[in-house]
């Protein structure tokens, strides 16, 4: 059975529950995007727990299957997983890629990108072979990978372009002569008309350090823990405005502090969270209760970076 959700908004409520059993309540075919970071395989344990690297692979398949059941053929599943070093070795582990493999290979998804999320803000660990014995520098990107069940699913990159260059600006101005580049690719007219904006790259370029939000304020003023391992409002803010439109469905079944839910609030987009941990899950309710946030979200349009204005 479904349990009661722990808060509601207009357009999503927040669950606590393991989401495996949760998702297993859920019709085929009938969520658009599920966009998420489940606990990364660490060595060390984190405080919600984690698998090791070596049952990784086993632990993660079985949510991934049933992610594949829910969406629809035109659906995404957008996974967020950090990198990891093998114990007291400066050495890299592969549980990242043994689980994009399996993903495909064992649960049938195709990989339709591989995104990489650099956070310069990222402290250099493990401290021994960065800071102490410098022998490795700093691990500063983290993997999304974007998987689907049909090639062909919903995506749109003119909903994420961003501000041209002011380079391409003067282009744009000045139009281009034909040329043909080194690399065989022939710039024409076309190359410098304006198009709305650049196209973005698979590299996203954001910070976790959102000293100023209102959920870390408010969690504070409460004496509430702030949630160890967010991620930043921008990743599925991108997702959310890349591959879906104002109505579609979203779902995070390892929805931490409800960073997802929060974004797909103010986007418009119905959405779940599901959090297995008590306390993460009615804490999450904080990012709901800033009335100022509420009402530039009620007015609708994201003003980016959005970490950089608090999620
Ligand atoms: C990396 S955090 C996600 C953080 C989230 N993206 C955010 O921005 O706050 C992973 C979360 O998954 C939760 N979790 C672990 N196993 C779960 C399960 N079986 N069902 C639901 N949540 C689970 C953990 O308690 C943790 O809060």
């Amino acid at each position: 059975m479904k349990p009661d959700p722990v808060y509601k908004t207009e357009f999503g409520a927040l669950f606590c529950a393991d989401s495996l059993e949760f998702m297993r309540h859920l019709p085929p075919d009938s969520v658009d995007l599920v966009v998420t970071s489940p606990p990364y395989a660490l060595h060390f344990k984190k405080e919600y727990g984690n698998a090791n690297q070596q049952d990784y692979v086993a632990w993660l398949v079985p949510f991934a299957a049933e992610i594949k059941r829910i969406i629809r053929p035109s659906g995404s599943f957008v996974l967020n997983l950090g990198g990891a070093w093998q114990p007291g070795s400066p050495v890299r582990s592969l549980y990242h890629y043994r689980t994009l493999l399996a993903l495909v290979d064992q649960v049938g998804f195709n990989l339709a990108q591989e995104f990489f999320w650099f956070n310069p803000a990222k402290m250099p660990a493990p401290a021994e072979w960065v800071n102490v014995r410098r022998i490795r520098v700093k691990d500063s990107v983290e993997y999304i990978f974007w998987l689907v069940k049909d090639p062909m699913a919903n995506a749109d990159n003119r909903n994420v372009l961003q501000p041209y260059s002011q380079d391409m600006k003067r282009l744009i101005k000045r139009g281009v002569k034909e040329t043909v580049r080194p690399s065989g690719h022939v710039i024409n007219g076309s190359f410098a008309s304006d198009k709305g904006g650049s196209i973005p790259s698979n590299l996203i370029q954001c910070g976790n350090n959102e000293s100023n939000s209102s959920y870390i304020r408010h969690s504070k003023e409460l004496g509430s823990k702030v949630h160890p391992a967010r991620f930043p409002a921008e990743i599925p803010r991108f997702f959310i405005e890349f591959l879906t439109k104002p109505g579609d469905s979203v779902l995070d079944p390892f929805a931490g502090s409800n960073t997802t839910g929060f974004v797909a609030e103010r986007l418009k987009r119905k959405w779940t969270g599901i959090e297995i941990r008590n306390d993460y899950a009615s804490e999450s309710k904080l990012r709901f209760e800033s009335a100022a946030e509420f009402a530039s979200a009620a007015r609708g349009q994201l003003l980016l970076p959005l970490d950089t204005i608090g999620e």
